[in-house]
């Protein structure tokens, strides 16, 4: 049985008072969503204050992203190191968002799925557990490569780092097209999707795929999460939006507990 884990991305938003409002907000309602695991990931710079907020609350914490390099002149960079220095229990590596500022350089898809591949061994080198984000863009979502999409950076992971790597790695399913859309896909969608990727791990290892816990992200909201968490393949939620509003962000993390 996987446990279910809601992540929620808080993305650029927030500053001390309102993040301490939102965190107050969650807390105070931990006791009605018992039976998941859920992690915040607030802007890096208020990484300190969400960590005194929820040290000894059950609920975890992590950033938006990490460098692929251990030390040194990276300017603007996080190392995994300094995450675990922190207590963060996950990162993200791979959001959409962050591919698009790198898309801006040119660099291409194999160029971009390596990136993420060494930033998620930096993060396993630490004892981080790594959000592995995945997911097809609108152009190739119309033209039917979304299995290609996200067999291409597996296959990537599991090469470079062996598909045991995995067993303490969360993967999370985010199509491009429904990430701050309010057009999340259906349950029957992600489901397939789900699935494609947990058989792709199993070719490797069934027990790895078996455990893997593989999260749905775009547009989750309090009244789609139910029967997205309610598809086999689904193990919880990346939720950006409905993360910034307390009561909304909980009644998700009470789906995933039914
Ligand atoms: P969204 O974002 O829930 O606002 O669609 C999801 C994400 O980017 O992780």
């Amino acid at each position: 049985m996987r446990k279910p884990l809601v992540a929620g991305n808080w993305k650029m938003n927030g500053n001390s008072a309102s993040n301490t409002l939102l965190l107050d907000g969650i807390l105070a309602q931990k006791n009605t969503f018992t039976s998941v695991d859920v992690a915040i990931f607030p802007s890096a710079v208020y990484l300190h204050q969400v960590q005194i907020a929820l040290e000894r609350s059950g609920l975890s914490w992590g950033t938006q992203n990490l460098s692929q390099f251990r030390q040194g002149a990276y300017t603007g960079e996080i190392s995994a190191a300094m995450l675990k220095d922190f207590g963060c229990k996950y990162v993200l590596i791979g959001h959409s968002e962050r591919r698009g500022l790198y898309a801006e350089l040119n660099l291409d898809h194999f160029v971009l799925d390596h990136i993420v591949a060494d930033k998620y061994e930096m993060a396993l080198t630490e004892g981080v557990s790594p959000i592995i984000c995945i997911g097809e863009t609108p152009e190739e979502h119309a033209t039917g490569q979304t299995e290609e999409v996200v067999a291409r950076l597996l296959d990537i992971l599991i090469k470079q780092n062996g598909v045991k790597a995995l067993a303490q790695t969360v993967l999370a399913y985010e199509p491009v097209w429904a990430i701050g859309t309010g057009k999340s896909a259906t349950p029957e969608w992600a489901q397939e999707v789900h699935s494609f990727m947990r058989e792709r791990v199993a070719k490797h290892d069934r027990a790895t795929a078996e455990s893997l816990q593989i999260l749905y992200g775009g547009s989750v909201k309090g009244d789609n999460a139910a029967p997205l968490f309610s598809m086999p393949d689904i193990d919880g939620g990346l939720v950006g939006g409905a993360s910034l509003d307390a009561d909304e962000f909980v009644k998700i993390c009470q789906a995933a507990c039914s």
